[in-house]
């Protein structure tokens, strides 16, 4: 997806700082060259030397080292790389761009590139309400600075909680494919981000559609999530519980949503697809770390979960690999069952989505199994399909779904994962246009999450 791709990585000097390392190896997984730029104040935080560990790259800090204006020079670095990200961007960091500053490299590099720049905020978030640092980002924005986050939630500082946490590394990343996403990609969805800013509240996921422009459709300024895919359920550093889920039916309606106008996130699971262009996917791995992006990616006016969300992982994974005795006795795994993620978000007591749907992937007595699960989780819709080994449905390209709601069982004909993905949107948007529907089913039990193809 990065493949070769260049990213100018400036480490601002906030606490944040840490997770600037976790960005780098996320972003040299997936094929990205990594340069670092760290701030005197990020070298507070984290060293130059781990950053250098983990991007395999020279890390530059000085605007007046003799060695390196004489090897590459601080224009060099702004202009060969595709894209510069600022992570974290500090209220200083921010400051000083806005207004022009150059007293140090990070600010002479970003008023030296003709390159995009994208910037994920962290700071306490007193200090992100704060009207200067609102006007700063408004000015950037309006410079043509893009934006990632920042979310709310807890801060360092104890007992603070807002809006000002940077966005997690894994979206950042999303942030950083879309704004690569190619030559016909338009600037950054700013009007949104904008909008957000303004009014202090914070942009909780990156605002999807982020680097296009957003088409016109009956979701038009609705936000829908989708999950997709299986999830990977660790054994050990090398195994892992899985499903046969491809995630085709979650990404197309993700794509469908996106393509009828929504802001789309897509939380997906480790899958073979490409992103849908004008959504913004969220990668995970296990149902755990699922939870958490739906979390973060909430509020949403319509969720969607289609994922085969594993419904058990295992007990305290090995943290080594796990050797074959001698003499035979094979390990014996202890499962516990996984979150809950359908049920969690349809209970919701407050900030739950219009419409929650949900999908249930069955090999048997498949109506009655989706009845049960809508008044089992409380969701209001749910999807059921036949993923029985004959029914072709896991990993192939069409479905035989029915549509279960409180008024009844609805049976769609077999058709494209694309149809269905449209049918469905375009059955969300009408429900959204009346205000949301009635929910199917009653709330509270238990059971588990897991459903499509
Ligand atoms: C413990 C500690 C944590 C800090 N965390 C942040 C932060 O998260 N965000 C921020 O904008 N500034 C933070 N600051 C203040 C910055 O470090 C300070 O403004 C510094 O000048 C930023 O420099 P730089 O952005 O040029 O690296 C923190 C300071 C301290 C002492």
């Amino acid at each position: 997806m990065l493949s070769g791709r260049r990213v100018l990585l400036i480490i601002g000097g906030g606490v944040a700082a840490y997770k600037a390392l976790d960005l780098i190896r996320r972003l040299k997984e997936r094929g990205a060259v990594v340069r670092c730029v760290m701030t005197d104040g990020a070298q507070q935080f984290v060293t130059p030397l781990s950053a250098a560990a983990l991007s395999q790259e020279k890390v530059f800090t000085d605007l007046f080292s003799l060695t390196d204006e004489a090897d590459i020079g601080h224009i060099s670095l702004s202009r060969e790389a595709d894209l510069i990200v600022v992570a974290p961007a500090t209220a200083d960091l921010m400051a000083k761009a806005a207004n022009g500053l150059a007293n140090d490299l990070a600010t002479n590099i970003l008023l030296a590139t003709d390159k995009p720049v994208l910037m994920a905020p962290a700071m306490n978030p007193r200090m992100w309400g704060h009207p200067a640092t609102r006007r700063n980002a408004a000015a950037l924005a309006g410079d043509g600075v893009l934006f990632v986050g920042p979310n709310s939630g807890t801060m360092a500082e104890r007992g603070e909680s807002g809006v000002g946490r940077m966005a997690e590394p894994l979206e950042i990343v999303a942030a950083v494919e879309s704004a690569l996403a190619g030559p016909g990609a338009a600037p950054a969805a700013q009007v949104g981000y904008q909008n957000v800013i303004y009014q202090g509240q914070g942009a909780a996921p990156p605002a999807p559609g982020f680097g296009r422009l957003q088409p016109q459709g009956p979701l038009t300024g609705l936000r829908v999530l989708v999950t997709s895919g299986p999830t990977h359920e660790p054994i050990d550093p090398v195994r892992y519980i899985a499903n046969r889920s491809s995630g085709r039916q979650g990404h197309a309606i993700a794509l469908a949503a996106a393509q009828a106008g929504a802001h789309v996130t897509l939380v997906s699971g480790p899958v073979n697809l490409p992103a849908p262009p004008g959504v913004h996917v969220v990668h995970v791995e296990s149902a755990r770390e699922m939870l958490a992006a739906v979390e973060v990616a909430l509020p949403a006016d319509a969720a969607v979960f289609t994922a085969a969300v594993a419904d058990w992982r295992v007990a305290g994974a090995a943290e080594e690999k796990i050797k074959k005795q001698g003499g035979g006795g094979a390990p014996s795994l202890n499962l516990v069952e996984n979150p809950d993620i359908l049920a969690s978000v349809s209970r919701m007591k407050a900030g739950r989505p219009q419409l929650v749907v949900g999908f249930a992937a069955e090999t048997e007595k498949v109506l009655a199994h989706a009845q049960a699960k809508l008044a089992r989780k409380g969701c209001d819709w749910i999807v059921a399909n036949d993923v029985s080994p004959e029914s072709g449905v896991m990993g192939g390209d069409r479905n035989t779904v029915h549509l279960v709601t409180a008024e009844g069982v609805e049976d769609w004909p077999t058709m494209g994962k694309d149809e269905v993905a449209r049918r469905l949107v375009a059955r969300i948007a009408d429900a959204l246009a009346r205000g949301g529907v009635k929910a199917g089913g009653k709330r509270g039990g238990g059971g588990q999450s897991g459903a499509a193809s």
